[in-house]
C-alpha cells in the first residue's frame, strides 16, 4: 500500500514571480507576512517583490539564520502576530522556507515548538488552522516550496523536521531568475541538496512509482546541469533545470528519505554551520555503498536507472562520479575537509538514528553501521 499525493500548485518559469498576486488571492491570503533573510533582501529581491504586490505587506521577518532555530521561530511570529498578517510569502532558501511554515503553525495552535515535531508526535496536533503559506525559493535545492515538511534546530540542540500536510505551501513559484545571483558555492551546494534528495527518495522501499518518476527525471536534470549553473551562473537553461530538478526532488520525497539525510540532520544539529548539501554531498558515496547490499526485493535495478539517469555507462561508478562532481564544483568532499572531528561520531550516530529518514533507507542501519560511513565520509 501507498499514499501518492501531488497537491502544490507550481507557477514555474523566468517572470513567475509576477503572479503571486493571484496566488495570495487563492490562497486567501490579504496581509502577507514576508518571511526571508538578510542576504535576499541584500540582493534587492525584497523590493523587487514588494513591488509586484498589490498590497503592501503587512510585515517582513529578514533575520532567518542559515539553520533556522527555535528562537528565531518565536521572534518571527511575535512579529507576525504583531502585524495582524493572515498568511506567509516565504521568499529565500531552505531556510527561510522553512521557518515560514514553523511560524505558520506556530502563530496559529499554542505550546512549545518541540511539541510539533514529527518524532514527538506533532503530526496529529499540527491542524487546519495553519496559516497559508506562499513559497518563492531563492535557491534550487531543498524543493521546501512543495515539502510538507519543515527542519528546524530546536533550543535543547536537536534538529527535528515538523511534517504535516498542513504545511505543504498553497503555491509554489518557482523562478529560475531568482536564482542567478546565487554565488557558486551555495549553487553547487545546493545543487548537490537536489541531487541527494532524488538518489535517496528513490531508493526508499516505498511504493509509489509517480514518485520515482519524478526522481529519475529530476537526476536526469540535475547531474547534466550543476556543473554549468555553477561554473556559468548566468546560464539561464542550466539555471531553469536545476530549479525544476530541485522542485522535482522534493515532490518525489513525500516518499521519504534515508541515511544521507539522517547522518546529514544529525550533524547539522550539532554544527549549525555546516551547509546542509554539503554534508550530503560527502555522505552520499558511503551510504550509496552500504545501500548496494539493500534486499533485491527493494534494490532491484535501481542503481543501473540512477547510472542511466546520470548518464553513466557502467553502474559501478556512480560513487566515484559523486565524489569526483562534488570536487569539481568545488565542495570539500571529505568530513576531515570541514574541520569535523571524529570525537563527534558517537553524537552523530545517536542523532541519526532517531532521524525520521532513518527509516526509510533501503536497508537498515545499525549504530556500527553508521560509523562506518562516517569513517568512510571522514
Ligand atoms: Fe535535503
Amino acid at each position: 500500500m501507498g499514499l501518492i499525493n501531488y497537491v502544490t500548485r507550481v507557477q514555474f518559469g523566468f517572470g513567475a514571480l509576477e503572479t503571486v498576486n493571484e496566488e495570495l488571492k487563492l490562497a486567501g491570503i490579504a496581509r502577507p507576512f514576508i518571511v526571508t533573510d538578510k542576504g535576499v533582501r541584500g540582493l534587492g529581491l525584497i523590493d523587487q517583490l514588494t513591488a509586484i504586490l498589490s498590497t503592501p505587506p503587512a510585515g517582513i521577518y529578514d533575520e532567518t539564520p542559515g539553520n533556522p532555530n527555535e528562537a528565531a521561530v518565536r521572534a518571527a511570529t511575535a512579529l507576525f502576530r504583531q502585524a495582524g498578517a493572515d498568511g506567509i510569502v516565504a521568499i529565500g532558501g531552505g531556510s527561510s522556507l522553512d521557518l515560514a511554515k514553523a511560524v505558520a503553525v506556530m502563530a496559529a495552535h499554542e505550546g512549545a515548538l518541540k511539541i510539533f515535531a514529527a518524532i514527538e508526535g506533532g503530526l496529529e496536533k499540527i491542524t487546519a488552522r495553519t496559516f497559508p503559506t506562499i513559497a518563492i525559493p531563492t535557491t534550487a535545492g531543498t524543493g521546501s516550496e512543495v515539502g510538507r515538511g519543515a527542519i528546524l534546530i530546536l533550543d535543547d540542540g536537536r534538529k527535528v523536521g515538523l511534517l504535516s500536510p498542513y504545511l505543504v505551501p498553497r503555491a509554489a513559484i518557482v523562478d529560475p531568475a531568482l536564482t542567478l545571483s546565487l554565488p557558486p558555492m551555495l549553487t553547487a551546494a545546493t545543487g548537490m541538496d537536489a541531487i541527494s534528495h532524488c538518489i535517496e527518495t528513490y531508493l526508499a522501499p516505498s511504493f509509489n512509482p509517480p514518485a520515482d518518476g519524478i526522481a529519475l527525471e529530476g537526476l536526469r536534470r540535475s547531474w547534466a546541469n550543476i556543473r554549468v549553473a555553477s561554473e556559468n551562473p548566468d546560464n539561464r537553461d542550466a539555471r531553469a533545470n536545476m530549479a525544476i530538478a530541485a522542485t522535482m526532488g522534493a515532490m518525489a520525497f513525500q516518499k521519504g528519505l534515508g541515511c544521507v539525510h539522517s547522518l546529514s540532520h544529525a550533524l547539522g544539529g550539532i554544527n549549525p554551520r555546516l551547509h546542509h548539501g554539503t554534508l550530503n554531498a560527502i555522505f552520499m558515496p558511503a551510504v550509496l555503498r552500504f545501500n548496494r547490499a539493500a534486499p533485491a526485493s527493494i534494490a532491484q535495478d535501481k542503481f543501473t536507472r540512477i547510472a542511466l539517469a546520470m548518464g553513466l555507462g557502467s553502474s559501478d561508478a556512480v560513487e566515484s562520479e559523486i565524489t569526483d562532481m562534488t570536487r569539481a564544483i568545488g565542495l570539500p568532499a571529505r568530513l576531515s575537509e570541514l574541520g569535523v572531528t571524529r570525537d563527534l561520531f558517537d553524537r552523530i550516530v545517536a542523532g541519526a538514528l532517531a532521524d525520521h529518514s532513518h527509516k526509510t533507507n533501503p536497508r537498515e542501519a545499525s549504530g556500527e553501521d553508521y560509523l562506518a560511513m562516517l569513517e568512510a565520509s571522514f
